[in-house]
């Protein structure tokens, strides 16, 4: 999978793509993911890239022209399946999202700052829209490697385990069973009896039982 991000803050997304299974992915060329520097493409001397909103009222929009053309370029090396507008006024992600886009060949990531990007950019480029809970963050760079995060480890070969993947939070839409390792008792806290037990079948079950309760507790909407 082929991932471009356009950012005014490139820097900020170098990070959280080096590091354990994302950057495994990437050494094994399951996923190439690229940051555009969206200042290159600014107006005038002093690439500017935001300007004060018609209408008035506080805050700078992200303007038209720098972000149509960095689209425009990059669409001229190849088709995307998305191209996606990371913003707070947007459905959340969840792990059916990831899923979809983790079958996907070419995404593209726009990521706003400010009071966000001219409306006609999300009419007239934009194909699908993500926020990732309902919070405001200064830019969307954090939002997309969350985003990024979520999708590459669902890459089909990614994850050495394949199980670890659909035995996730959420695959099901249930949270996660509780785990345990050594040691068996710490300080007289104990692992459950049945997790010892050697009984495969009896396991699953209880870890069923668990996930559905714990779901209940802690995530009730996820059993509507
Ligand atoms: N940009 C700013 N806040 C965001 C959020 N919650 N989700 C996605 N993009 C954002």
């Amino acid at each position: 999978m082929r991932i471009d991000i356009i950012s005014v803050a490139p820097d900020l997304l170098e990070s959280p793509f080096n590091h354990s299974i994302i950057k495994r992915a990437k050494e094994k060329g399951l996923a190439e993911i690229v940051i555009h520097d969206l200042r290159a493409f600014g107006l005038g001397n002093y690439k500017q890239i935001d300007d004060t909103q018609f209408g008035g009222g506080a805050g700078m929009v992200m303007m038209i022209e720098p972000i149509a053309n960095c689209i425009r370029k990059l669409q001229e090396e190849r088709d995307y399946d998305e191209i996606i507008y990371m913003t707070p006024d947007a459905p959340t992600l969840n792990q059916s999202t990831a899923n979809t886009l983790s079958l996907k060949e070419n995404i593209l990531i726009l990521t706003g700052h400010y009071k966000g990007v001219d409306h006609r950019i999300r009419t007239l480029f934009i194909t699908k829209e993500i926020s990732i809970g309902d919070y405001v963050l200064t830019g969307g760079e954090l939002a997309a490697a969350v985003l990024v995060d979520a999708v590459v480890r669902l890459i089909p070969g990614v994850i050495g385990d394949e199980q670890s993947a659909l035995t996730d939070s959420f695959q099901d839409n249930l949270l996660s069973p509780p785990v345990y390792t050594r040691p068996s008792n710490f300080e007289g806290s104990k692992v459950p009896e049945i997790l010892l037990s050697g009984n495969f079948p009896k396991i699953e079950d209880w870890r069923s039982d668990q996930a559905y309760e714990r779901t209940q507790q802690i995530r009730p909407d996820l059993l509507k």
